[in-house]
């Protein structure tokens, strides 16, 4: 017989405790905890699903275990394929995260669509009826007989049909929606979904058939209770950014068969997600020309350049202590910026309200976009534009010293294809920075599409944030040019 008990999880972090707690000492959420019902070991019951899938439980050496060659094969989209390291793998579980109505359905609805391997591709939504799902493939220009449609989300039911179909890739919409009968908690709680995911683990190990998971996102940017799955699956991928504009990127944050820190850009249209080649030309579209409190800079993204612009308004504070609002850049980061700023110019930066954006809905995850960021407060602080022909790129240390760069090949890259003929850049940069501008020069081949986009902009190296704000904002310094921006 099993016994059931109850404990608390946390929603947020899965920590279990047996009493309640206004806040979780693991993750410091508040009221997070939700009580649940779990059944404790059986004997002579049904057997666990979180059973061994490996199927051997004898130990053996390492070196009498044959290595398994990897099979993949593509999604179809060089995007996707790009974020999952070069394809499915056969026998992995991925799970793809995002907020509700970001596109996560529409993107694995077309991605069944363009997968050529043989067999059939299984769609098992617990959210939408066969005919809903029937009629957005319809929207999105699919009618592919090799895609078979289960409305279900009862884990035993499902796992029979995968056992017995045996497809070449299964979809299932969404993790949150499915339960296990051999377990009493609702469906959507953390017991559920864990479970759940521990019994699709063993079944996409042992039939060799890639599984994909949809989980939602709530808005404070955690998965809903499945946060907890995240060290079981092979690969969990997210949708970043908002679901306001048409841009939509994709990021792997675990990829036990590729590298992390690829990003994929879509766009949304009216027929579905569209690859997006060069994200850098549609992040920078619409962008104010110049425009007061407008820098660009170039961070990179895996092994791609991408270009960002980032703005900044300050405005009169009210409040005794200043807010400091940040999208797509850390908050701490701007705070320790801002005070370098103030140590060296005396801006009275206390008295005013600070905004920072990244444009595009980007996440900027390192310091080379320091100096940017502060060339647009200072910018937005006089009110004079930065040239809108100019990239600037740096990090900027405590004492005020502009420090190196990571990866500076490419973040210059196409700069003076896409528009750029200025770009400031650290000094500790130089000698990397002229040995391409000399490598470039020696290529005699200069009208070839290659060389227009790998032609460099005229770089202005500075040492210190003075010196950077001194050219950036003294035309006189930089030498007067007809070229515009595009
Ligand atoms: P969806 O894939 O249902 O989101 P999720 O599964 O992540 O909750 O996407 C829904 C949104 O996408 C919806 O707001 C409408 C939009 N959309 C388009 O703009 N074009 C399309 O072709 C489709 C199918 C959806
Ligand atoms: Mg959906």
């Amino acid at each position: 017989m099993a016994k059931s008990k109850t404990q608390y999880v946390c929603n947020a972090c899965g920590y279990e405790t047996q009493g309640w707690m206004g806040r979780c000492p693991s993750c410091r959420a508040w009221n997070s905890m939700i009580e649940e019902k779990i059944e404790t070991a059986t004997t002579g019951g049904k057997p666990s699903m979180r059973k061994n899938w490996v199927g051997d439980e004898g130990v053996v050496a390492l070196t009498d275990v044959a290595a398994e060659a990897k099979s993949r094969f593509s999604s179809g989209m060089k995007e996707f394929d790009r974020i999952l390291g070069g394809g499915f793998v056969d026998g992995s579980l991925v799970m793809v995260g995002g907020p509700p109505g970001i596109g996560k359905s529409t993107l694995l609805l077309q991605i069944c669509n363009l997968i050529h391997k043989e067999g059939t591709i299984l769609y098992v939504s617990g959210e939408e009826s066969k005919s809903q799902i029937r009629m957005r493939a319809t929207r999105l220009g699919i009618d592919s007989p090799s895609i078979s449609l289960c409305s279900q989300t009862s884990y035993e039911y499902i796992s029979e049909i995968i056992s017995t179909q045996r497809p070449s890739l299964c979809i299932i919409d969404s993790i949150q929606t499915l339960y296990s009968e051999e377990l009493t908690s609702p469906p959507g709680s953390i017991s559920q979904a864990r479970e759940v995911t521990a019994g699709l683990l063993r079944i996409a190990k042992s039939l060799m058939v890639p599984i994909v998971l949809v989980g939602h996102v709530t808005k404070d940017g955690t998965l809903a209770g499945p946060r907890v799955l995240e060290h079981m699956v092979d690969t969990v991928i997210y949708f970043e950014g908002e679901n306001s504009g048409p841009f939509r990127m994709i990021r792997a944050v675990k990829n036990r068969f590729g590298s992390t820190g690829e990003l994929g850009f879509f766009e949304m249209t009216d027929t579905g997600l569209k690859e997006v080649e060069n994200a850098s030309t549609l992040l920078l579209s619409g962008r104010p020309i110049n425009a007061p409190g407008s820098v660009v800079t170039s961070t990179v993204e895996g092994t791609r350049p991408v270009f960002v612009e980032i703005q900044a308004l300050l405005s009169p504070s009210s409040f005794t202590s200043p807010q400091r609002m940040a999208q797509g850049i850390d908050r701490s980061q701007i705070g320790m910026l801002l005070a370098i700023l103030e140590k060296k110019f005396s801006l009275g930066m206390n008295n005013f309200d600070a905004y920072i954006n990244v444009v595009g809905g980007l996440r900027i995850d390192e310091r080379a976009c320091d100096l940017a960021v502060l060339a647009a407060v200072f910018s937005a602080y006089k009110d004079i534009p930065v040239r809108s022909d100019t990239m600037v790129i740096g990090e900027v240390g405590l004492t005020g010293e502009i420090r190196p760069v990571d990866q500076i090949e490419r973040r210059v890259g196409e700069m003076r294809h896409l528009g750029f003929s200025f770009c400031v850049v650290p000094g500790a940069n130089r000698q990397a920075l002229e040995k391409i501008s000399k490598n470039i020069a020696s290529n005699t081949r200069t009208n070839t599409p290659e060389h227009a986009i790998l032609s460099m902009p005229e770089f202005i190296f500075v040492d210190s944030l003075s010196e950077a704000i001194d050219v950036l904002f003294s035309f006189d310094n930089v030498k007067q040019s007809t070229r515009g921006a595009k």
